[in-house]
């Protein structure tokens, strides 16, 4: 097939080039003026510019697929406008060019659209009420993407995957967690017995990989997780274990306490004082992700499409680690 990928260069991009070149497809990527695009060296991959789209240089009928990865990850301080520019004006340059042209438009979305119910576990059912700015954008994408089917008939298919982790993600939570372990900088907000659900790279772009391959789109939205979710202290516990971590001192910080720290931290940084890198430390909402439990429901994935995730997390932290060690010279 010959297939266009936006945010080609980035962590899942990357991983989906690789498996999709495997199959023997056509690859072309979307990139910006700055993108790095060294990840891709070792692929044959066409690249366009967002330039040649939106001056109609490219005819999108050469396309069989079109899989939108491109957006702003979840990230502190990001403004709305940016927000909108790197989701609802990029979906809808896309949506536009692909009209009457593709056979299916897969949108990447994120859970980040069901915000932090009250009711678990959330599913396709659950009201779609996102708590950040992040899923507000990604809501705002999913509702141009319908529209598009219904005033078009544009086929597509939208995913909405938990957190993803492995190799080559530099910024994801999993990788900062095990970074955090390893340098002896982590401790447990609240009583970690929270629970969080993941998935690993490879379940994920297999099921990318099958969604895309198949001509019949369901004109649906899936959320893409693992079955089960794992609890914070039994999470930290794996990776101490992989790690070959002994606990010195287990210090527990009380959410109250640690609610407060971000909320002085994110004044300052508000202020333009930068006290711990480009981001804070810590944040409202990486409180959120530590302390708030979070469970999800995956049987309309797997009734559809027959989704069944084979990386435990035991294995798929394994891998991570080991990857990470090599990196950066770890000793494991
Ligand atoms: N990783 C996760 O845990 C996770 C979970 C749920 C949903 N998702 C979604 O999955 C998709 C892929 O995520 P990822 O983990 O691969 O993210 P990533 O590693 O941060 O890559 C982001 C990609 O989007 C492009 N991009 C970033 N900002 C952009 C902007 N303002 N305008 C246009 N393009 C921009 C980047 O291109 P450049 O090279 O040009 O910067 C890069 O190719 C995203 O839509 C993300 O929201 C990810």
């Amino acid at each position: 097939m010959n297939i266009l990928i936006s945010g080609g260069t980035g962590f899942v991009g990357y991983h989906l080039i690789k498996c999709l070149v495997n199959k023997g497809h056509l690859i072309t990527c979307i990139i910006r003026p700055n993108s790095k695009t060294e990840t891709l060296k070792a692929f044959d991959v066409q690249y366009i510019s967002t330039e040649e789209i939106i001056n109609k240089q490219i005819d999108f009928s050469q396309f069989d697929i079109v899989y939108h990865l491109a957006s702003i990850r979840h990230k502190w301080g990001t403004s709305w406008n940016e927000y909108i520019r790197s989701g609802q004006e990029y979906t809808e340059m896309l949506l536009k060019s692909s009209v009457s042209k593709i056979a299916q438009f897969i949108f990447c979305s994120s859970v980040a659209v069901y915000g932090y119910s009250e009711e678990l576990p959330i599913s396709e059912e659950t009201e779609r009420k996102p708590y950040n700015l992040y899923g507000k954008m990604k809501l705002e994408c999913e509702n141009l993407v319908t529209s598009y089917n219904e005033k078009y008939g544009l086929p597509y298919t939208i995913l909405r995957p938990s957190i993803v982790y492995g190799e080559n993600d530099q910024q994801g939570m999993m990788t900062r967690l095990i970074k955090m372990i390893h340098n002896n900088s982590y401790h447990t907000v609240g009583g970690g017995r929270n629970r969080i659900q993941c998935i690993y790279i490879e379940d994920f772009i297999n099921i990318l990989e099958k969604i895309g391959t198949n001509f019949h789109p369901t004109n649906d939205g899936f959320i893409v997780s693992y079955k089960y979710p794992i609890t914070i202290n039994n999470l930290v516990k794996l990776i101490r274990n992989e790690l070959q971590k002994k606990v010195i001192l287990d210090i527990k910080i009380p959410e109250w306490f640690a609610r407060f720290i971000a909320i002085i931290i994110e004044k300052i940084y508000q202020k333009g004082v930068k006290l711990t890198g480009p981001e804070p430390i810590i944040a409202q909402e990486k409180v959120d992700t530590m302390v708030k439990d979070v469970i999800y429901d995956i049987s309309k994935i797997e009734k559809e499409y027959d989704f069944k995730p084979i990386f435990s997390y035991e294995h798929g932290i394994n891998r991570l680690v080991h990857n990470l060690a090599q990196e950066n010279k770890w000793k494991v």
